[in-house]
């Protein structure tokens, strides 16, 4: 898929198809991620792969409940790892870091004919357990990956000349 046509076709999803991601799609999916840019290249940020049945219930819970994360046959945990960061206000650079990474990572997967759902509404103790993170470790961003099971109604957007400034 040419990117202008993954950036268009891109969209949540929030139906997934009782159908496996193929572990070569996967590992597509996390060397897109691995690509991203970071703050002075210090990547502080990890990724943690859930998929099996009970974790993916248990990650579902920690989402309040939004069912289509236990749905999808495997989630990407993508979490700051500020530790890694040697800047001042690591905390920012990671957050950014794993924002920009788990963007690389949703386009991948349109590009692969994939679907995905940024989740951000999740508590990040429950997720903690979940992923057996370590301390210093923290959830930022839950990205389901599947087939999709429905074709969503194209979300709007601001016009351009609303959001663009001249500075
Ligand atoms: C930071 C962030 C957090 C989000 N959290 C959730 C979430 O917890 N649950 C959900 O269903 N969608 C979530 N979304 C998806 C947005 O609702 C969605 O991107 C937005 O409505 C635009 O729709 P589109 O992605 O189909 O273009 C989140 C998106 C972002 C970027």
């Amino acid at each position: 898929m040419e990117f202008q046509e993954a950036v268009r076709a891109r969209q949540s999803v929030r139906v997934y198809a009782d159908r496996m991601v193929e572990e070569a799609k996967l590992t597509a999916i996390l060397e897109a991620a691995n690509r991203a840019p970071s703050a002075g290249n210090f990547q502080a940020y990890e990724i943690y792969v859930v998929r099996g049945q009970a974790k993916r219930q248990a990650l579902m819970e920690s989402t309040f409940d939004q069912k289509f994360v236990g749905q999808a046959p495997v989630s990407l945990v993508f979490c700051t790892h500020a530790g890694r960061c040697e800047y001042p206000s690591p905390e920012t650079w990671a957050l950014e870091d794993a924002t920009i990474a788990c963007t690389f990572a949703m386009l991948a997967a349109t590009d692969l004919g994939l679907a995905t759902c940024w989740v951000g509404a999740f508590s990040p103790d429950l997720a903690t357990k979940v992923i057996g993170a370590p301390e210093g470790v923290t959830p930022m961003a839950i990205l389901p990956i599947g087939y999709a099971g429905e074709t969503p109604e194209r979300t709007s957007r601001r016009a351009l000349r609303e959001l663009v400034h001249e500075g």
